[in-house]
C-alpha cells in the first residue's frame, strides 16, 4: 500500500467529496430515527497541514485554502466544521470520519475501516473514548459484505478508494452491487478520480446495467486535463436523497468559482430513475 492521503488531504477533490458528504449527512439528520455510516476507506480522520507531507505538496492550497474563511452557501455545515476545527487559522483538514463524527447525534454511529496498519492504529487512537465510532483494521470492500445492513436500517456507505490498484474500479462496482443487494434502501456514495473517462464510464455503465437504484452522478473538474495531474473528480450516489441533485448542482456551481483557474466544468446527471 503506497498511497498516503496526507500528501493530498484538503485538495479540490477532498473539498468536493466532503462538502457532498455533509449534504447527505444533513439529509439523514432531518429525521429523528438514528442512522449508521460505514466509511470503507477512512484514512487518518484529520490531517495536519503543517506536516512535512502537506508542506511538500501544494494540493491543499488549491483546495481547502480557497474556501477557508467563507461560508459556502451550498454547504454551510461543511464550512462551519472547517471553521470550528481552525479557530486560529487554517492548520487542520478534516477527513471523512471526522466530518461524519461531527455530524453524528447521540444515537447515530460510524463504522470506519482502514487497511493501512499505522493509519488504522492512529484512527483507533483518535476515537478511543468515542462510543459512537468503531474503527476496524480491515478491507473496506469486504466490510460492505459483512457490516451492512446495519440494525438502524437508515444510513450511508461512503466509499473513497485510493485508486492505486488496477482492479480498483471492478472492486468498487462489486462492493456497490453486493452492498445494494444486502441493503436495498441504503444510501451509497462512491468517489472516483477524473483523469480520463474510463472509471466514470465504467461506473455509469454498471449503474445502468445492474441497475443501481436512484443513481446520480456529479462531476466537478476545476482544472483542464493538461493543467493538473488530477483535473477533477466525481461522485456516484445510489438511493440519492430527494433534491440531492439540486444541492450538488448548487455546490458544483459555487465551487467552480472558487477552485481552479477559471476554467472549471461540472455536470450533475441522473443515471437511473429517481
Ligand atoms: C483517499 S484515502 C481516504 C480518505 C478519506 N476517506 C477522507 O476523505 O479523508 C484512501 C484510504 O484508503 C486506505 N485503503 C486503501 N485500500 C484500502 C482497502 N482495501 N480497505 C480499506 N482501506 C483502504 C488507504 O490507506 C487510505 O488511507
Amino acid at each position: 500500500m503506497n498511497y498516503r492521503h496526507a500528501f493530498h488531504a484538503g485538495n479540490h477533490a477532498d473539498v468536493f467529496k466532503h462538502a457532498a458528504l455533509a449534504l447527505v449527512l444533513e439529509h439523514l439528520r432531518a429525521k429523528p430515527q438514528p442512522f449508521a455510516v460505514l466509511d470503507t476507506h477512512a484514512g487518518l480522520g484529520a490531517y495536519d497541514l503543517e506536516s512535512d507531507e502537506a508542506q511538500r505538496s501544494p494540493e491543499w492550497r488549491q483546495g481547502v485554502a480557497r474556501i477557508f474563511g467563507r461560508r459556502l452557501e451550498a454547504a454551510p455545515a461543511y464550512s462551519d466544521l472547517i471553521a470550528a476545527l481552525n479557530p486560529g487559522g487554517l492548520k487542520t483538514c478534516p477527513g471523512s470520519p471526522e466530518i461524519v463524527r461531527a455530524l453524528l447525534r447521540q444515537d447515530d454511529r460510524l463504522m470506519a475501516c482502514e487497511l493501512h496498519p499505522a493509519d488504522a492504529e492512529a484512527l483507533k487512537a483518535r476515537y478511543r473514548g468515542e462510543p459512537r465510532v468503531a474503527v476496524h483494521h480491515r478491507d473496506g470492500y469486504e466490510a460492505v459484505g459483512a457490516l451492512v445492513p446495519p440494525p438502524e436500517r437508515r444510513g450511508l456507505v461512503f466509499i473513497d478508494p485510493p485508486f492505486e490498484q488496477p482492479d480498483e474500479t471492478d472492486r468498487l462496482i462489486g462492493a456497490l452491487t453486493t452492498g445494494l443487494k444486502r441493503w436495498p434502501s441504503g444510501i451509497f456514495m462512491a468517489w472516483y478520480p477524473l483523469k480520463d473517462r474510463k472509471t466514470s464510464g465504467a461506473l455509469a455503465a454498471a449503474a445502468q446495467a445492474t441497475p443501481f437504484p436512484k443513481a446520480l452522478r456529479a462531476e466537478l473538474s476545476p482544472f483542464l486535463w493538461e493543467e493538473n495531474s488530477l483535473p477533477g473528480s466525481g461522485l456516484l450516489v445510489c438511493n440519492a436523497p430527494w433534491k440531492l441533485d439540486e444541492k450538488l448542482a448548487a455546490l458544483c456551481e459555487e465551487l467552480s468559482a472558487l477552485l481552479g483557474n477559471g476554467s472549471a466544468r461540472w455536470a450533475v446527471d441522473p443515471l437511473t430513475p429517481a
